[in-house]
C-alpha cells in the first residue's frame, strides 16, 4: 500500500514507521513524505532515506482548500493510497476527508476523547489527571474524532511539566501508531485483493 507520511515538525513518528513499513513484508510502503513547513525537522531524515520530499507551505496559499487541491494533487501524482498525519499541525476540511475516508489516520497525544485539540498534554495536567496516553484514529471532519484504532496509557508523574509528560507520551506513540499503520495497510490490501 503506497503510504504518505504528513508532517510540520520532528518527524519522530514518522522514523519510526517509516523504519516499520523498512521491513520485509510490510503491507505498506513510505512512498511520500509531505510538509506544510519548509523548516520541518523530519524532511532531513526523510530525504537521508531516500524517501521523496515535498514542501507545500501552506502560507502561500490563501485558503485551506487551495492548499488541500495542491496536497490532494500531488497524493494522486505519487499514487497515494493511504496518508497518516504525524504530527501534522492543520486541520483538514471536510471536502478533503472525505476524499480519504477510511485512508487517513492520524496521532494525538491524549486517551481520546478527552483533551482533543491543542495542547492536549497541558490540558491532562490541567485536569490533574494520574494517566493519560495517545490514540490513533481514523479522520474525520470533526477534530479528533473518528474511529479509534489504537490507545496506549501513559502515567503522569508528580511534578511533570508539559516537556516530560509529552516526552513520555511520544514513546508509547511510537510504539502505537506504527503498529496501527502496519494494521491498516494489511486491511486496505485485503480489500483490494477481494475487489
Ligand atoms: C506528537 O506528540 C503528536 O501526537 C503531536 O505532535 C507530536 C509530533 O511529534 N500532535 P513528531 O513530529 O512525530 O516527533
Amino acid at each position: 500500500i503506497r503510504t504518505a507520511i504528513l508532517i510540520s515538525g520532528r518527524g519522530s513518528n514518522m522514523m519510526a514507521i517509516a523504519s516499520a513499513c523498512s521491513a520485509r513484508g510490510s503491507p505498506a510502503e513510505v512512498c511520500l513524505v509531505v510538509s506544510n513547513r519548509p523548516a520541518a525537522a523530519g524532511l532531513v531524515w526523510a530525504e537521508q532515506q531516500q524517501i521523496p520530499t515535498l514542501v507545500i507551505d501552506h502560507t502561500h496559499h490563501s485558503t485551506r482548500e487551495s492548499f488541500e487541491e495542491a496536497l490532494h494533487s500531488e497524493l494522486m501524482k505519487h499514487r497515494i493510497e493511504f496518508v497518516c498525519l504525524a504530527g501534522f499541525m492543520r486541520i483538514l476540511t471536510e471536502g478533503f476527508v472525505k476524499l480519504w475516508r477510511g485512508r487517513l489516520i492520524n496521532i494525538h497525544p491524549s486517551l481520546l476523547p478527552a483533551f482533543k485539540g491543542k495542547d492536549a498534554q497541558k490540558q491532562a495536567l490541567h485536569a490533574g489527571v494520574k494517566l493519560t496516553g495517545c490514540t490513533v484514529h481514523y479522520v474525520e471532519a470533526e477534530v479528533d474524532s473518528g474511529a479509534i484504532i489504537a490507545q496506549a496509557s501513559v502515567p503522569v508523574l508528580e511534578g511533570d511539566t508539559e516537556q516530560t509528560l509529552s516526552d513520555r507520551i511520544v514513546l508509547a506513540e511510537h510504539e502505537i501508531f506504527p503498529r496501527s499503520v502496519l494494521e491498516v495497510a494489511a486491511r486496505l490490501q485485503q480489500q483490494q485483493q477481494v475487489v
